[in-house]
């Protein structure tokens, strides 16, 4: 069944407060609820009846008012319950229970290594027990758990009020949050678990208790998550004025856990791999990730919280906001231009993709059958843009006074994108009725840029044209109010708009279908450089000769565009070897293009995190991306050939900048030396690719000798992918039984293997589902191993007879039954089968007719593939 926006009604009762009481049992765990209902006055005459949802819950009482309900009065239904009510206020009770251990769902109340730990977000409170599991209903939550002793730890969301034993032997907590909130911000934990304690004081002086929740094996991996959470507590009061409001902040790490972490408010919920790291274990990337969603989440508290979303449509409304929060702390924390290349690398390979594919959808969604499929990249990450484009529309100083009236108007309720636009206009006196066509329509919108020079008058212009490709069943766009920031460089890479002083820079805004753009006061035509720092989420095409791009990597003020110069020269080069290698010529790549990559190895003035991101070849998955045909194979030889064509011609470079970045520094995750580490491995990589033994011997010492996880991780990779096999095989042994029991290490030792470039990497995998250390139930394995090879083993994944595609298909059909949350996204590669070229096409459409196929299909699978298939 479709739900959609437009049908939107209020809710027809409120739950002014809510009374939870758990009496927790892995097999038959007992809730009783007890609910202060009245008649919303928004919502019209009349007592209609009640509707609770409420799935897999095994209703053992209802009472109202104290007197239970005969079996007349109201019925189960498939969603939940609908009672017949006669009064207009009432205290309803309800008894039921729920089956924690067998909830594979990991949505509601499940059980992790014996921990019972709760994720609601969107819909699980609903498996919990019956109530209005919707965003707008907010309600006051008093929670009781009562557990046997072996599970000392009991939290809950707020303040614990009460604790005590029970005369069974059981003992009990009682937690009380003030602040009212919608179900899905529910929390519930209790196990046998160790804390780290800190504090901090916030600008008004309150003193807040820090706590980070962990099995004791992991204690000594909270460390890094601590000190982020109180950089980001700093932060969002120096930027956003936003202070923390309870007394208490905990966060618990959780092995087994869909998504990477919850807001439950003050009681965040943190997949382990998102919050445990020590140097020993964790990467740069690791840590870095960490740092972010520990932002990420401590700002929902207000963008999410504090102010919450209507309805599930509003989704981007607290994620887009809150992911453009986060950005801006991890680039204020560390790199600003390798922060956004990252971000913009993931947008343009995979956001790009899903915004051309059969899911494609706005920001906010006009419709959807299960709402978890839509905690996409593009509600977070193009949503995230969208802030963006209006923090530089407005500048800094106006978008603080829009979020500061959004956050004042709407504090304790639940708003909408809506409200969101409106404070920003009303709090600038500025008007965004064009701006809110990027909420309403999906596609990446495409630019075309042209120039011309009059030599006589000195005018350059610029002819901008926007369109945005949709699909059949899309409305046709409307043109899009576009921030475009541009510099202009003249021959001496001055960047400068001639008729202004120093360095100059410029907003331009394209709001028509097609724009003129002029500037004079230019002795020679000036060379534009567009889209500076990645201003808006569209794709801008420029007639770029490759010595232009050569010229604005060497000399663009703007380092994202140097960055974006390579990537288009990059793929020029590799749209060449592609369409040489299927009409059959010799590859070649262009001696300028190496000698641009020789230039950026031996500048020694770049920062090495930006020289590493440039040298970087794009993706597979990326070029396919930007071809409008994707000719899988094409792609992979032309990659490869130039990776080892620069790979051997940079080699005395390579080997060079490797061997000076290669001392032995105690390791600490901080920006400079991430930026080294991330230049050395990517030498290393690089060194690999030539498959000489030298270079091999270097991968090899680097992998016995490393000190750190960055380090051990980068040659184990190198590794897998070119080494000898007898080396590879003693390489993966060793790594395992040094790390066997450490379940993020393991979890990296997973990943590696299964996006191996090597022939022979399915039958590996096929093995590797059967190691001891893969577990069908752990969302975080399942991604390592499966999600590996699909998203992340371009080569291996699209082989010609289509095995992966059946292979993954079939694991679908499995998983759909364990975890459908995670079965629906591990089939999205196989979904985007128009792109592909005729052999490839058919056996994705064939795995995805065998998934449809086989039946009793989950709400999350069935939307996806049957989207796909039609
Ligand atoms: N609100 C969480 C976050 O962005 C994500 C939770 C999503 N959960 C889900 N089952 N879809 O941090
Ligand atoms: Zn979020």
């Amino acid at each position: 069944k479709t739900i959609y926006l437009k049908d939107y009604q209020v809710p027809d009762y409120l739950v002014d407060s809510t009374d939870l009481h758990f009496e927790l049992e892995p097999k038959a765990t007992l809730v009783k609820s007890q609910l202060k209902i009245r008649r919303n006055p928004k919502a019209g005459q009349g007592l209609p009846p009640l509707l609770l949802d409420g799935i897999d819950l095994e209703l053992l009482s209802i009472a109202i008012d104290g007197s239970i309900l005969p079996e007349v009065s109201y019925q189960e239904t498939l969603q939940g319950l609908s009672i017949l009510v006669d009064k207009p206020e009432f205290i309803l009770e309800i008894h039921n229970r729920i089956n924690p251990e067998d909830n594979t769902s990991l949505e509601g109340l499940y059980l992790s290594n014996g921990m019972y730990c709760t994720q609601c977000e969107a819909e699980g409170f609903r498996k919990i027990t019956f109530y209005p599991d919707r965003p707008d209903v907010m309600s006051k939550f008093t929670t009781t758990i009562v557990a046997p002793k072996d599970h000392p730890v009991l939290l809950s969301n707020g303040n614990q009020i009460d604790f005590g034993d029970c005369e069974d032997g059981r003992h009990f907590a009682t937690w009380e949050d003030p602040f009212a909130k919608p179900s899905y911000l529910f929390a519930l934990v209790a196990g046998d678990l160790e804390n780290v304690e800190d504090t901090f004081t916030t600008s008004s002086g309150r003193e807040v208790k820090l706590q980070i929740f962990t099995e004791a094996k992991n204690i000594g991996k909270c460390e890094h998550a601590m000190r982020s959470l109180k950089k980001a507590m700093s932060w969002d009061e120096e930027v956003y004025g936003r202070e923390y409001d309870l007394d208490i902040f905990m966060i618990v790490a959780v092995d087994h856990f869909n998504m990477g972490a919850m807001e439950n408010k003050g009681l965040n919920i943190f997949n382990s791999a998102c919050v445990l790291a020590s140097p020993e274990t964790a990467t740069d990337s690791a840590f870095q990730r960490i740092e972010s969603i520990v932002g990420h989440e401590y700002f929902h508290n207000w963008s999410g919280n504090r102010v919450t979303c209507r309805d599930w449509f509003q989704l981007s409304l607290k994620e887009g906001f809150t992911v453009f929060r986060d950005a801006e702390f991890s680039a204020d924390m560390n790199s600003r231009a390798v922060k956004r290349i990252e971000d913009v690398s993931l947008l343009r390979t995979n956001q790009f993709a899903e915004d051309a594919g059969p899911m494609s959808h706005p920001i906010r969604p006009d419709s959807y059958i299960e709402i978890s499929n839509f905690y996409t990249l593009t509600v977070y990450e193009k949503g995230a843009e969208v802030v963006r484009m209006l923090h530089t529309l407005l500048g800094k100083e106006k978008f603080r006074k829009g979020s500061d009236l959004y956050f004042e108007r709407h504090d304790g309720s639940a708003a909408t994108c809506e409200d969101f636009i409106l404070s920003m206009e009303d709090a600038n006196q500025v008007n965004l009725t064009q701006f809110r066509h990027w909420y309403s329509q999906a596609g990446t919108p495409i630019l075309e840029v042209t120039d011309s020079f009059d030599q006589a008058t000195g005018r350059y212009s610029l002819k901008v044209s926007q369109s945005c490709p949709t699909r059949a069943n899309q409305d046709k766009s409307l043109p899009l109010h576009i921030p475009i920031k541009i510099g202009l460089l003249d021959v001496d890479g001055n960047n400068s708009i001639l008729n202004n002083e120093g360095d100059i820079e410029e907003v331009l805004e394209v709001t028509q279908p097609e724009q003129l753009f002029e500037f004079s006061g230019f002795r020679e035509k000036p060379l534009p450089s567009l889209l500076r720092d990645f201003s808006a989420p569209v794709k801008v095409r420029y007639p770029y000769t490759g010595k232009q791009l050569i010229f604005l990597m060497r000399n663009d003020s703007d380092t994202f565009n140097r960055w974006d110069a390579s990537q288009r020269l990059a793929f020029m080069a590799l749209t060449q070897l592609q369409q040489d290698y299927r009409s059959g010529e010799a590859l070649q790549l262009q001696p300028e293009l190496i000698e641009a990559y020789r230039d950026v190895l031996k500048d020694s003035t770049l920062d090495p995190a930006l020289v590493a991101e440039i040298l970087r070849l794009p993706s597979e998955q990326s070029v396919a991306e930007m071809n409008d045909l994707i000719d899988a194979e094409a792609i992979v030889v032309a990659r490869d050939f130039a990776l080892k064509t620069l790979a051997t011609a940079l080699a005395p470079e390579l080997l060079q900048r490797y061997t000076a970045l290669d001392h032995q520094k105690p390791y600490s995750p901080n920006a400079k030396d991430i930026a080294e580490r991330s230049l050395k491995n990517t030498c290393l990589s690089y060194l690999a690719a030539t498959e000489k033994d030298d270079a091999l011997n270097i991968v090899q010492k680097q992998f016995e000798t490393a000190g750190n996880m960055t380090d051990s991780a980068a040659a184990l990779s190198a590794l897998i992918n070119y080494g000898s096999a007898p080396k590879v095989d003693s390489a993966i042994q060793e790594f395992y039984q040094r790390w066997k029991d450490d379940t993020q290490v393991v979890e990296l030792w997973l990943g590696l293997q299964s996006s191996s470039a090597r022939n022979g990497t399915l039958a590996n995998i096929k093995n590797l589902i059967k190691h001891p250390s893969f577990e069908i139930k752990n969302p975080n394995k399942v991604r390592a191993v499966l999600g590996g090879f699909a998203n992340r083993n371009f080569k291996q994944f699209h082989k010609e007879d289509g095995s992966g595609f059946f292979f993954i298909a079939e694991q679908v059909v499995m998983l759909d039954k364990i975890n459908p949350q995670i079965a629906a996204r591990l089939v999205v590669p196989i979904t985007r089968w128009q792109k592909y070229s005729d052999d490839l096409s058919g056996k994705m459409r064939e795995a995805l007719q065998g998934i449809l196929d086989s039946g009793g299909l989950s709400k999350d699978v069935f939307e996806v593939v049957s989207k796909s298939i039609n």
